[in-house]
């Protein structure tokens, strides 16, 4: 699937976006995992999240769903039976991971699989510290897929982990895993990353305390508690909005407004790099549940470069992408580093992105850990141009939005996995104004 995308009309209108992504995994892999039944109201039907559905489906949980309304009769922490299958994870590392701190816990053996560009994804970053914890598994010498679990003995061994890299799935994982160990597990992370698990642990009754200082912060999970069956709402995905939020900004004239979107702090970094930057960007009825969700209002704005902290990198990890466009945008020159991660995603981003700026007619600067890009202003159209998205969503995304702001006619190739993470992405472009059409 291709799109074709032409120059259109400024934005406008009021918009609302399908479900969190982190949080629909979560949520149907808590609710799961509990006793009673838990009803999820605003899950995402991407292909993501979909995947995790028919892997729960596949270890006799029930679900039944009614377009984005779930209701789960949860079997517990010990009822998942055995698939007599592998688990195909598709293009989902999310759901690779998480659920791989979950399989280490069942007395079934699973082999863990995922599509191509899921096959060549790191797998090592979760493998190396299950197996501290006692899970018999393996994956590739290379460090990638397939995940190969068998059963022990027994229960996981208490564990303390300092997470040496700044990962929310890694994270999750242990913590998932956690729930099956024999003591308390401590995780470690110098760096905040995205606290989904630690909310939906704590709404599903999981005892877990955190302490906190500027350096540190410090999880600790009690094993051996059930969950406790809920019902939960969830909000418009972040990231999602992240590409009409850019592209407010960068097209002249325009107002939108996006409802009921998740502002959680830990994934909100792009906000603040966009307001340092100059942004017209308010965010008002915030609602006040544990994970906060509010209406985004952008109007178009004049940018100017910034020095992108590197500390907030991990609270907008999935956002650069659109970000550099944000940049590519803006009058100077705007500067990323300590963005290796990007490298390790879907799709190598910093040279996926390098590749499409480079079409569009932007100079950059691309180093191992992050780029220099150098900025048109905000007068200045992109080159229209044809981009390969690398069958990455983000990318396609991204790029789909930069050529809104070209000369002519442009395409972005290889477009099918944004049906990942956003299901109705260009019917939502066609709504704000912006002419994007699927070839
Ligand atoms: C996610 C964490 C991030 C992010 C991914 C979703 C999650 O990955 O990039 O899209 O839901 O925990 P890392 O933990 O690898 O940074």
């Amino acid at each position: 699937m291709d799109f074709s995308i032409s120059p259109g009309d400024p934005l406008r209108g009021e918009i609302s976006l399908p479900g969190d992504k982190s949080i629909s995994h979560r949520a149907l892999m808590c609710a799961s995992l509990a006793n009673g039944t838990s009803n999820i109201k605003g899950f995402l039907t991407g292909e993501d999240c979909l995947t995790t559905l028919d892997i729960f489906s596949n270890m006799g949980v029930k679900i039944k769903r009614n377009d984005e309304e779930l209701e789960i009769d949860g079997v517990g922490l010990f009822g998942l039976s055995s698939p007599n299958k592998e688990l195909d994870f598709r293009n989902s590392g999310t759901a690779m991971r998480l659920v791989a701190g979950i399989m280490v816990g069942q007395k079934f053996p699973s082999r863990l699989v995922g599509d191509r560009s899921l096959s060549l994804r790191p797998m090592k970053r979760i493998v190396q510290p299950l197996r501290e914890m006692g899970a018999n598994m393996s994956c590739k010498k290379d460090g990638t897929p397939p995940i190969v679990i068998y059963p022990v003995n027994n229960k996981l061994s208490s564990f303390a982990y300092d997470l040496p890299i700044p990962s929310a799935q890694v994270k999750s994982c242990l913590m998932f895993a956690s729930l099956y160990a024999e003591g308390p597990v401590v995780i470690k992370e110098k760096t905040q990353t995205r606290d989904h698990t630690e909310k939906m642990f704590e709404s599903f009754k999981v005892p877990i305390s955190i302490s906190k200082t500027p350096y540190l912060k410090e999880i600790t999970i009690r094993s051996n508690y059930e969950l406790k069956a809920r019902n939960i709402e969830i909000g418009g995905d972040f990231s999602s909005a992240s590409f009409f939020i850019v592209a407010a900004l960068i097209n002249k004239d325009s107002h939108l407004i996006i409802r009921n979107v998740g502002v959680n702090e830990t994934r909100t970094g792009l906000l603040t790099v966009l307001k340092e930057m100059g942004a017209d960007i308010n965010l008002s009825y915030f609602s006040n549940t544990e994970e906060p969700t509010a209406d985004i209002e952008v109007k178009s704005s004049k940018l100017h470069a910034i020095e992108v902290d590197p500390d907030l990198i991990p609270n907008l990890i999935d956002e650069l992408p659109i970000f550099f466009i944000a940049a590519a945008s803006a009058e100077g020159i705007t500067s990323i580093k300590g963005a290796e991660e990007l490298r390790l995603k879907e799709s190598d981003r910093l040279l996926a992105m390098s590749k499409s700026l480079g079409a569009l007619g932007v100079k950059y600067e691309l180093f191992q850990d992050g780029i220099n890009i150098h900025g048109k202003g905000s007068k200045v159209l992109f080159n229209n141009s044809d981009i390969n998205s690398f069958g990455d969503h983000r990318i396609a995304m991204a790029s789909t939005i930069a050529c809104t702001k070209t000369k002519g006619t442009s395409r972005i190739m290889n477009c099918d996995n944004v049906n990942t993470s956003f299901p109705n992405f260009v019917d939502t472009c066609c709504k704000v104004g912006l002419k994007v059409l699927v070839r």
